[in-house]
């Protein structure tokens, strides 16, 4: 075909003649986003279709539940690495929840106060202008019309809010990160930073840097959008608690919890612990993890934390769990990957800490972003000293080689 393959992203297959248009308008891309749309080509199954192509972006199941509304009956092909790695029919579903407000204004979900997510049933017809929608607080019903102008005047929610993908998330946190103060570079070359492990680094992050509230509210949309984007991908596991380990970790853990549900509707709650065990209390998990109270056999947690260097604290933090009982880690969401063997300042072993923690304790870690991306960012403005410095550093400890 006249269109050119793409490496990374999506494609919207087999779209009714037309519509591509309106397809493209509901997904709200950022204004630099890289798409293609061809308009009535042939098909082999529908005589003339309409294809959109997205680099470097992917679909949210919400999106898609309203793409139905518009396209029923076309196909995502989710493309990485210039294949075809996932292909998917976009239908209607059969619940819709949240994505439209109820047209009765005496229902419960228009009450101006703790209103509960709209819920509708779809009822599908043979035609995709027979659906309808009934609420299942009230009962009222939407009619195709309806549903198409409210779609049209941007009457509609996407409770994944809009597009999210991998390039934008590491892209707002690394100005977070950079603006906000969390990472630190050595400025002078006898003056390293001393780690946990006793390794002198040439830099240092710390997401407990970033006390001003416009770093937290980008801190909390980046994790809660990375774990959004790896549960539809399929690389994360549903999970129940988001634990945060002291002390930096409790923040970032209540504002995880708070930006999937504020952002993605995700109902978890967040566990942390204490450093030191309260003397007294009732439930022995209770004294050393704070939220343990809620706990019930057999729940996940999902970590997050700001960086992995030699794995020792994740390890910990995994050992503290076992004061729970029976439960689950789903994996572990970081900040940064520092991409470091493990050991100490004289020991360096084979292993990363990322692959310990996955061989040995079957914990999948998640990095937002890592320090081989980062150092491409920031090199051209070290002195060749400082340059230096970097090189030595992963020379020695490094899993990565920095040039
Ligand atoms: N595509 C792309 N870039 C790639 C791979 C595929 O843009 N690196 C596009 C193709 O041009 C096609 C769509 O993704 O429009 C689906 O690809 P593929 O499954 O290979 O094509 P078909 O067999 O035609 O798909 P279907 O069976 O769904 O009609
Ligand atoms: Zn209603």
């Amino acid at each position: 075909m006249l269109v050119s393959k793409i490496e990374n992203g999506i494609v919207i297959d087999h779209i009714p003649a037309g519509k591509a248009f309106q397809v493209l308008k509901l997904l709200k891309l950022p204004a630099d986003a890289r798409a293609l749309i061809a308009q009535n080509v042939d098909s082999r199954t529908l005589g003339s279709k309409d294809l959109i192509k997205i680099e470097g972006t992917y679909l949210t199941s919400n999106e898609m539940d309203i793409i139905a509304f518009v396209a029923p009956d076309s196909t995502l092909n989710v493309i990485s690495d210039w294949q075809v790695k996932e292909k998917r029919r976009i239908n209607l579903p059969e619940t819709l929840e949240g994505a439209f407000n109820c047209p009765n204004t005496l229902c419960p979900t228009n009450a101006v106060y703790g209103a509960p997510n709209t819920r509708f049933r779809v009822e599908k017809g043979t035609r995709v202008e027979e659906t309808k929608l009934h609420c299942t607080y009230c009962g009222s019903v939407t009619y195709y019309g309806t549903i198409q102008e409210n779609i049209q005047n941007e009457r509609f929610r996407m409770e994944r809010r809009g597009l999210v993908s991998r390039g934008k998330i590491e892209q707002v946190f690394l100005e977070v990160l950079l603006k906000g103060g969390a990472l630190r570079l050595q400025t002078s070359p006898d003056k390293p930073f001393t780690l946990k492990s006793g390794r002198p680094s040439p830099y240092f992050i710390n997401l407990g840097a970033l006390t001003d509230g416009e770093s937290l509210a980008k801190l909390k949309w980046a994790f809660a959008s990375y774990i959004a984007l790896l549960m539809e991908t399929g690389e994360l596991s549903d999970f129940d608690y988001v634990f945060g380990p002291s002390y930096k970790g409790i923040s970032l853990a209540a504002l995880t919890c708070e930006g999937l549900n504020e952002l993605y509707g995700m109902g978890k709650r967040y566990m942390y612990d204490r450093k030191e065990a309260k003397e007294y209390g009732d439930l022995s998990s209770d004294q050393v993890l704070v939220g343990a109270g809620y706990f019930r056999p057999g729940q996940r947690l999902l970590v997050v934390d700001d960086t992995i260097t030699t794995g020792i604290t994740k390890i910990e933090t995994i050992e503290k769990l076992r004061l729970l009982g029976e439960h689950r880690v789903a994996g572990m969401v970081i900040a940064v990957d520092r991409q470091e063997a493990m050991g100490d300042k004289d020991n360096v072993e084979e292993r990363s800490a990322t692959q310990y923690m996955e061989e040995e304790l079957g914990v999948k870690i998640h990095s937002i972003q890592n320090i081989q991306s980062i150092y491409g960012l920031i090199k051209d403005s070290l002195t060749p000293e400082l340059k230096a410095l970097w090189l030595d550093y992963y020379e020695r400890y490094g899993v990565v080689k920095l040039e």
